[in-house]
């Protein structure tokens, strides 16, 4: 008699409609973590490992559905047919903080290509200014992951999923680790086709356009760094 095999509830919350392809991911690892993370005690040491804990759990589930294609093998006892993932997978972190996201990405996909894209917002304007990029101009990747781990305005992640855009990125997908809600509306609306993985939306962003509660500059607490 073989045994029954008890699926997991869904950790995923779809915000449907108006939010069309934006996950709220609740598992609660995600939730343990993040109150870490959004502590202002927490360490830059601690900080760092959280952000690429909560990484890996929001690249789990964004890459459930990526394509897979056959590969024979031989295992010690006999031959079979395997699955591999196809085609090219690219990371795109956003620097600075995106960068706190890329090794435990890579650590799930090995063979991913890693594609930097400088963007900082202007203080005065909280517009993004984009100061690095070197993408080529033809051969895009099969499925883009854009890594940031703050979503607040928006205005970043949009200059981002441009540039994907431009480099004509069949399947793009956003991994934020805590976005604003005004600012994942905006996102959603600019980019439908676009999947948006974050492992919480918060209320709102203050004067400052920091997002509330939050958990203060990404990349300062990463890097340890004082807000310049
Ligand atoms: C932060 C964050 C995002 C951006 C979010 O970066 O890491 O990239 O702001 O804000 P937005 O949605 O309003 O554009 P920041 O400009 O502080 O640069 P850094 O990563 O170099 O610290």
């Amino acid at each position: 008699m073989s045994v029954a095999v008890l699926r997991s509830a869904p950790s995923i919350t779809r915000i449907a409609p108006r939010m069309s392809g934006v996950f709220e991911v609740a598992h609660p690892l995600i939730r343990h973590h993040l109150t870490r993370l959004r502590d202002k005690q927490t360490p830059p040491e601690e900080f760092r490992l959280l952000i690429g804990r909560l990484a890996t759990l929001l690249a789990y589930e964004a890459t459930k559905d990526l394509e897979l294609i056959e590969q024979p093998i031989e295992t010690p006892i006999t031959r079979m047919t395997g699955q591999r993932v196809a085609g090219r997978i690219g990371l795109v972190p956003i620097l600075r903080a995106g960068l706190g996201m890329v090794d435990t990405v890579l650590n799930l996909i090995p063979s991913a290509e890693v594609w930097h894209l400088g963007v900082y917002r202007d203080e005065k304007t909280a517009l993004p200014v984009e100061y690095y990029s070197r993408f080529p101009q033809s051969r895009p990747v099969d499925v883009g992951l854009v890594l940031d781990p703050m979503l607040a305005t928006g205005g970043s992640a949009i200059a981002a999923l441009s540039t994907l855009r431009e480099w004509q990125v069949p399947t793009v997908k956003l991994l934020s680790v805590i976005a604003s809600r005004e600012g994942i509306d905006h996102v959603a609306a600019m980019f439908p086709e676009t999947q948006i993985y974050v492992c919480a939306i918060d209320p709102e962003l203050n004067a400052h356009k920091f997002i509330v509660p939050g958990l203060g500059d990404a990349g300062d607490r990463i890097f340890n760094t004082q807000p310049s």
